[in-house]
């Protein structure tokens, strides 16, 4: 579904999705072209589960598109426009939903921008909540031949929920295997005072603390790992058909897990080749795939359909 190319009137089109929508047209499991700030406007409110992104990460690529957001004259303007979207991102995510963004920073004449962090804290002041700061590790980073720094290996995965009450969070879903006491662990003395949850009290300097105490059982002996840690060693992937960085279908995994129930709805406004769709799709859950280049939108399509 197109709903409009390069530089249409917001006019225009809001005007064809109300004609479109008055005669029941379906946002659900579709591709919709167009400037994503433009899209989310004309969608209904409370309609999604949660939104999985990696936006265009400024000063970064472009992508041709005179809708395209990332090729902004400073960070400012950058942010501005980041912040425009993600609000209305909010009217359309249920009060009980959330946000997942994977972006990562840039360096200008050696300096770093601190993007990341610029985009979280305007999205914090148009409503979202700040839940998890996380760390994607990318094993297989490209190397780099900076003498003055460190290597960059990683980008921020940030986990927002849309308000400050409750929000569906599925811990169990997303554990992780136990680093500690094993079952061939040696530690018979962590087995004795952790191994059961509510159990015996530690003694000592933080004798009668139960939160610490159930951690400790949690990181133990939990029956279904612990709980996920915040830094997420993930190799990066490639698709032969994008000319851009695809992110990876098990770090969709791992949100969509998290986030959407099964049967829910994701939202990504910058689709790109599709990997959350694809994801989607595959594990049950239904999407709304938003991009302003048309050619992107139909390799997306393609992928979803083959599942490659
Ligand atoms: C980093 S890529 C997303 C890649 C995607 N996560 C994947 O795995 O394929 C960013 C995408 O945002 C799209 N984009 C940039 N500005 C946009 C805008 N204003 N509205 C909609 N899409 C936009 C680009 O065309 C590009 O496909």
């Amino acid at each position: 579904m197109n709903l409009g190319q390069e530089a249409p009137s917001v006019a225009n089109l809001r005007m064809e999705f109300t004609v479109k929508s008055s005669v029941g047209i379906n946002v659900i499991d579709e591709f919709l072209c167009g400037n994503a700030v433009d899209v989310v406007r004309q969608l209904p409110e409370s309609i999604v589960d949660t939104v999985v992104t990696s936006p265009p990460y400024y000063q970064q690529r472009d992508y041709g598109s005179l809708q395209q957001i990332g090729q902004e004259i400073s960070p400012a303007a950058y942010v501005e426009r980041m912040a425009e979207l993600f609000s209305e991102l909010r009217r359309v995510v249920k009060p009980s939903g959330s946000l997942w963004m994977v972006i990562g920073d840039k360096y200008l004449k050696g300096e770093l921008l601190g993007m990341p962090w610029r985009v979280c804290l305007a999205l914090k002041e148009v409503g979202w909540v700040l839940r998890s700061d996380c760390i994607w590790h990318k094993p297989n980073a490209m190397p780099s031949s900076v003498k003055t720094r460190p290597t960059v290996d990683h980008e921020y995965i940030f986990f927002f929920s849309h308000s400050k009450k409750d929000y569906f969070y599925d811990a169990d879903a997303v554990r992780e295997p136990h680093v500690t006491f094993s079952e061939s662990s040696k530690m018979k003395g962590g087995r004795r005072h952790f191994g059961k949850r509510g159990g015996t009290p530690e003694k000592g300097k933080n004798s009668g603390d139960s939160n610490l105490h159930d951690g400790r059982w949690d990181q133990a002996f939990h029956p279904k790992g612990r709980n996920k840690r915040t830094v997420w060693s993930i190799s990066l992937s490639k698709f032969r058909d994008a000319h851009f960085a695809v992110y990876p279908e098990s770090l969709v995994e791992t949100c969509l897990n998290a986030s959407c129930p099964t049967g829910g709805v994701v939202l990504d406004p910058f689709s790109g080749a599709g990997t959350t769709a694809m994801v989607a799709k595959r594990s049950g859950r239904k999407y709304i795939a938003i991009d302003c280049v048309p050619e992107y939108i139909e390799i997306a399509k393609k992928r979803v359909e083959t599942q490659e």
